[in-house]
């Protein structure tokens, strides 16, 4: 883990209030593995003083991309920062996914910008020649991750809640027939899509490894503050050093209990 400065090197908006950020960081992107995060400064003064939390999307030699959905203050001073500008940097950050090499088939199940993680998850497993399939629910059809920044190899099933695109209702509804198929289950979204999968693998398919990258609100994203502390079987867990990556058993999927803190089910800014 360093403290490091990244240039700028693009800044595109893929969809309504989401860009991916394009970061010349070339030790971070050799030591980066899916699921990890970057700790953001957002703003050149003191407000806000927290660094935000983002996933590392995507990474490619000496490039590292950030995929961020503007929601407030920090995230809204990070889709403005343009080529040249510089972006200071804590991580890579926290635990990713863990793969088994016997896994062949990876069912990938994102919702919102919670797609982030999923998508180096799904490069790294097509390149030791694994089988993806990449589940994705978002609202509506403007907000669904464009399919042409998926490899085209990857299977990829959408869902929207007003049935604009794909399915016509919840990204999990697609789950229960894909399980057979399926080696092993990764996910990243809002807490009720989690919650609901965590149900699904539940009655489904109790022996079957699942892996769910989680959010929190964070502090010092280094294990020392307690902020980002979650429910699990185990008493509480820290999002920043734990995880953000845990088992989907590990977590006391409750929903007035699985996060400590002030957020419910969905918010955040997954659309
Ligand atoms: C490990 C991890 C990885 C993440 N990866 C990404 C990513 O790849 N792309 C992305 O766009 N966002 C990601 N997030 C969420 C991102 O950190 C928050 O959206 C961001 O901190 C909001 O800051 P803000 O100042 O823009 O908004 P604020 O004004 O601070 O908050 C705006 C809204 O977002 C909610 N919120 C703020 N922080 C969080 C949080 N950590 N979890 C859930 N809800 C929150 C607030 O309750 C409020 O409703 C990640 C969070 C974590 C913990
Ligand atoms: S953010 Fe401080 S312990 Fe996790």
């Amino acid at each position: 883990m360093d403290l490091f400065s990244a240039r700028v090197v693009d800044n595109e908006e893929i969809m309504p209030s989401t860009h991916v950020l394009t970061l010349e960081a070339a030790r971070a992107a050799r030591s980066a593995s899916p699921g990890q995060f970057l700790h953001i400064r957002c703003g050149d003064g003191l407000s806000p003083l927290i660094r935000r939390p983002m996933s590392i999307f995507r990474t490619d030699g000496t490039l590292l991309q950030v995929m961020i959905r503007n929601v407030g203050e920090g995230s809204s001073w990070i889709v403005r920062r343009q080529a040249g500008d510089m972006l200071d940097c804590l991580g890579p950050l926290g635990r990713g996914f863990r793969v088994s090499p016997q896994a062949r088939n990876l069912l990938l199940v994102g919702g919102g910008y919670g797609v982030a993680p999923l998508v180096g998850l799904a490069e790294r497993a097509l390149a030791r020649r694994a089988n993806v399939s990449l589940a994705v629910g978002a609202a509506a059809s403007e907000l669904i991750f464009p399919a042409s920044l998926i490899p085209e190899e990857v299977e990829y099933l959408v869902a929207t809640d007003d049935g604009s695109a794909g399915y016509r209702g919840f990204v999990t509804d697609l789950i229960p027939e894909r399980l057979v198929w399926a080696d092993a289950v990764y996910a990243c979204g809002p807490l009720a899509m989690m919650a609901a999968l965590a149900r699904i693998m539940r009655d489904l398919a109790p022996r079957k490894p699942a892996q769910v990258a989680m959010e929190e609100r964070m502090g010092c994203a280094m294990g020392v503050c307690l902020g980002c502390c979650i429910e699990s079987t185990r008493g509480p867990l820290r999002v920043c050093t734990e995880g953000p990556v845990f088992d989907i058993r590990q977590i006391v999927w409750r929903e007035e209990a699985a996060a400590i803190g002030t957020r419910g089910p969905g918010v955040g800014g997954h659309g």
